[in-house]
C-alpha cells in the first residue's frame, strides 16, 4: 500500500494525531525541511523513527513543541534561552538545554544525553499537528540517514516510502535548510549547526560573540554533525569556476563567461544539466532551492555536480556547511 499524502485539514490533522498517539509516524511540513515525527514521550515510537531512517541511535532527535510553555515542561530554562525563544520562536532555531528532573521525553530520543534539543516550528501545519497530538514530537528530517533532507512531500515519499504512515503536505519549505542548533546548556552559547537563523542574528540578540563548535573532533558535540551528510549519490565539486566534461552545474548568480571543458559556455548547457540556486545571487532563495536542486542534479548520467562559490555570509554559512558535507568523501 502506498503511503497517503494528505492536505492539512482539520480532519486529516485529527487522523494524523491519532496515528501519533498510537505510536505511528507522520511526516510533517516545517519551514526548514520535512520532519519524520513520532511521539517524543513514547520510546517505541522514537525507536521506529531511528529504524525508518536507518539512523545510528547515538544521534539524538529534536523535540518539537507548539509553545514556549510546552518547552518548559521538559527543559531547564535559562535567561539566554528565554531571550532567544522570545526573539526567534516560532522559527528555525533549535536550543540544546538541560533536561528537567523527571523529564518525560524518552531516553532514546535524547540518545541518553542529559540535554534535549528543542524547537518550536514556524510552520502552521506543524504547530497544529503538535497541538492536535497533545504531545511533543520527536522529528529528524524525513529522509533516509545520510541523504539530502526533503523540502517537499514528494521527496519524503521518494526517500521513505511506506516506512511512514501518513505524509502531511504543507507545500515547499520556505527556509529549505535545517534549523540552526545552539547549545545553551552551559555558560556560553555554542553554535552546533548553522541554519536559517544566522550567527549574526544570534550575536545581535545576545549582544555577545557565539563560539562555533568544531566538528573535527572524534566525538562531535552535536553527534549528528558527522562530516559526511546531506549527500547526493554522485560526487560534488565545490567552488567550480568551470564545468568539466560530463558534470552538471549548480550555479549561483550570474554565469558570465563560465566555460565548459572542451569548449562552449555553461549558460548553453542543456536543460537538466544546469540549475541556478538564485540568478540574482539572493542567499535566501539559494537556501530554499539547495536540497531540491541537489536532488534534481543527482543523476548517474553526470560524473559530478559542480557547484559555484557561495559567499560565506549570513545564511551562506549554512549553505556552505551543507555543501561541504555533501562534498565530503
Ligand atoms: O530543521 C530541523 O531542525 C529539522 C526539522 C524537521 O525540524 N530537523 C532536523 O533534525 O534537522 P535532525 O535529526 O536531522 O538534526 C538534529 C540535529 C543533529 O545534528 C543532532 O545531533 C542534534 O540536532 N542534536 C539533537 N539533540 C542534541 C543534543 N541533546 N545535544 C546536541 N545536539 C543534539
Ligand atoms: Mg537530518
Amino acid at each position: 500500500m502506498k503511503t497517503e499524502i494528505l492536505a492539512i485539514t482539520e480532519n486529516n490533522l485529527k487522523r494524523a494525531a491519532d496515528v501519533l498517539r498510537a505510536g505511528g509516524l507522520v511526516a510533517m511540513p516545517t519551514e526548514t525541511v520535512y520532519g519524520l515525527a513520532g511521539n517524543a514521550l513514547d520510546g517505541k515510537a522514537v525507536a521506529r523513527i531511528f529504524e525508518a531512517k536507518g539512523r545510528p541511535s547515538f544521534n539524538p532527535l529534536i523535540v518539537h513543541v507548539a509553545s514556549k510553555a510546552q518547552a518548559e515542561e521538559y527543559v531547564d530554562m535559562t535567561p539566554m534561552a528565554a531571550e532567544l525563544m522570545t526573539r526567534f520562536w516560532p522559527g528555525p532555531l533549535t536550543l540544546v538545554l538541560n533536561k528537567k528532573t523527571n523529564c518525560a521525553v524518552s531516553e532514546i530520543c535524547s540518545a541518553g544525553l542529559d540535554t534535549i534539543a528543542i524547537r518550536m516550528p514556524a510552520h502552521d501545519g506543524a504547530r497544529k499537528l503538535i497541538e492536535a497530538a497533545g504531545v511533543p514530537l520527536a522529528a529528524p528530517s524525513a529522509n533516509a540517514s545520510g541523504e539530502v533532507s526533503p523540502t517537499s512531500p514528494k521527496h519524503v515519499a521518494d526517500s521513505l516510502g511506506e516506512k511512514v504512515d501518513i505524509i502531511l503536505a504543507g507545500g515547499s519549505c520556505a527556509v529549505g535548510l535545517e534549523s540552526t542548533v545552539v547549545d545553551c546548556s552551559g555558560e556560553v552559547p555554542i553554535l552546533l549547526r548553522p541554519g536559517g537563523i544566522t550567527k549574526e542574528d544570534l550575536e545581535a540578540a545576545l549582544e555577545q560573540e557565539i563560539a562555533v563548535a568544531s566538528h573535527d573532533d572524534e566525538a562531535p558535540k552535536s553527534p549528528g554533525m558527522l562530516l559526511k551528510h546531506y549527500a547526493p549519490h554522485i560526487p560534488v565539486r565545490l567552488n567550480a569556476v568551470d564545468v568539466k566534461k560530463g558534470e552538471a552545474l549548480l550555479a549561483f548568480g550570474s554565469l558570465k563567461f563560465m566555460g565548459v571543458e572542451g569548449g562552449g559556455y555553461a549558460k548553453d548547457l542543456p536543460d537538466g544539466q544546469i540549475l541556478n540556486l538564485s540568478e540574482n545571487a539572493d542567499l535566501h532563495e539559494a537556501a530554499a532551492n539547495l536540497f531540491a536542486m541537489m536532488r534534481a542534479l543527482d543523476d548517474p548520467q553526470f560524473t559530478a555536480i559542480a557547484v559555484m562559490n557561495i559567499p560565506e555570509a549570513g545564511i551562506g554559512m549554512a549553505i556552505n556547511d551543507r555543501l561541504r558535507r555533501a562534498a565530503a568523501k
